[in-house]
C-alpha cells in the first residue's frame, strides 16, 4: 500500500504562525508537526510515502527531511499543491504516484498515540473499497461525523462535515484508505461552500456504493490545526512520550 501526507493548505487559522512558514513545520512538542504523519505511516510498515505540500517554504520540507533517512527510509517523493483547493483536491495530485494501487492517507496535522498497523494490515486484505477511522471526541462540531444507521448498528449512513448538532460522538480521523477507484470519486466533486473539494465527499460516495468499513483509534488522536489544538498536541506528547513509544512500535515491527 501506497501512503500520502497531505500537508498543502494555507494554515490560515494559526495565523501569524504561519506567515512565513508552513503549518507542518511547526514544532509539536520536541519535533516538527509533519514528523508525525510520517512515523504515523512507517510504524505501519508503509514506507513507499508521498509529501503534498503547498503555501510558503515548500523548499523547507526537502531541507527537513531529505529522502527521509531519519525514518529509515530510503526515498521520500514531494508534490505541490497551489492554493487551498481543499484535503480531496490535494489527494487528487498523488495520483501518479499511487499508480494503481491502494493508498493510505494522513492529515498532516493529524497526531496519534499509538499506531494503525491492525487497521492497515485489515485493510490490505480487502478486495477494495475505503476504510476510516474513528475517534470519540468531546467536541465532534470541529470535524467530520458519522450518522450510524437508526437500528444502533454498525452502519455509516453518512458522514456529516462539521454539523451544527453532531448525531454522534465520533470524530472522523484524518486517516483514511481508499482503492484506487478513489481518484475517479474526486474527479466528480463539486467544491464546498468553503469552496473546498472535501474529503467527506469522497468518504461519502463509498457509503453510497456500500464499500466503507470503519475501524475506532486506541490512544489518543488529536489535530493541530488551531491553537487550542496545537497546545493540545504539545501537551499530549510532551505528557505520554508518545515519541517514544512509537520508535519502540517501529522497531518491533522490524
Ligand atoms: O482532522 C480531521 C478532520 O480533518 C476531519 O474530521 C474532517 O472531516 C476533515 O475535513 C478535516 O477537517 P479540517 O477542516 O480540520 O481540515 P483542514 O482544512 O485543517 O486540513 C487538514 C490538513 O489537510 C492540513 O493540515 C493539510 C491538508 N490540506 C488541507 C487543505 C484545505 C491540504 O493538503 N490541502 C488543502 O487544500
Amino acid at each position: 500500500m501506497k501512503g500520502v501526507i497531505l500537508a498543502g493548505g494555507l494554515g490560515t487559522r494559526l495565523f501569524p504562525l504561519t506567515k512565513v512558514t508552513n503549518k507542518h513545520l511547526l514544532p509539536v512538542y520536541n519535533e516538527p508537526m509533519i514528523y508525525y504523519p510520517i512515523r504515523c505511516l512507517v510504524n505501519a510498515g508503509i514506507t513507499d510515502i508521498m509529501i503534498v505540500t503547498g503555501g510558503n517554504n515548500a523548499g523547507d520540507f526537502l531541507r527537513l527531511l531529505g529522502n527521509g533517512k531519519e525514518f529509515g527510509l530510503k526515498h521520500l517523493n514531494y508534490t505541490y499543491q497551489e492554493g487551498e483547493g481543499g484535503i480531496a483536491q490535494a489527494l487528487g495530485l498523488t495520483e501518479h504516484f499511487v499508480e494503481g494501487k491502494k493508498v493510505c492517507v494522513v492529515l498532516g496535522d493529524n497526531i496519534i498515540e499509538k499506531n494503525i498497523i491492525a487497521p492497515v494490515r485489515a485493510f490490505e486484505k480487502k478486495s477494495g473499497g475505503a476504510m476510516i477511522i474513528l475517534k470519540k471526541v468531546p467536541d465532534p462540531t470541529r470535524f467530520g461525523v458519522p450518522v450510524f444507521d437508526s437500528k444502533g448498528g454498525k452502519g455509516i449512513v453518512r458522514i456529516e462535515e462539521k454539523p451544527r448538532t453532531p448525531r454522534s460522538g465520533y470524530a472522523v480521523t484524518g486517516i483514511y484508505m481508499y482503492d484506487n477507484t478513489v481518484f475517479g470519486i474526486v474527479r466528480t466533486l463539486k467544491p464546498s461552500k468553503r469552496g473546498e473539494l472535501e474529503i467527506t465527499d469522497v468518504n461519502n460516495a463509498y457509503i453510497k456504493r456500500g464499500t466503507l468499513k470503519w475501524r475506532t483509534l486506541s490512544g489518543w488522536w488529536t489535530d493541530a490545526g488551531t491553537f487550542s489544538s496545537l497546545l493540545n498536541a504539545n501537551l499530549m506528547v510532551a505528557r505520554t512520550g508518545a515519541n517514544k513509544v512509537r520508535n519502540k512500535v517501529r522497531n518491533k515491527a522490524g
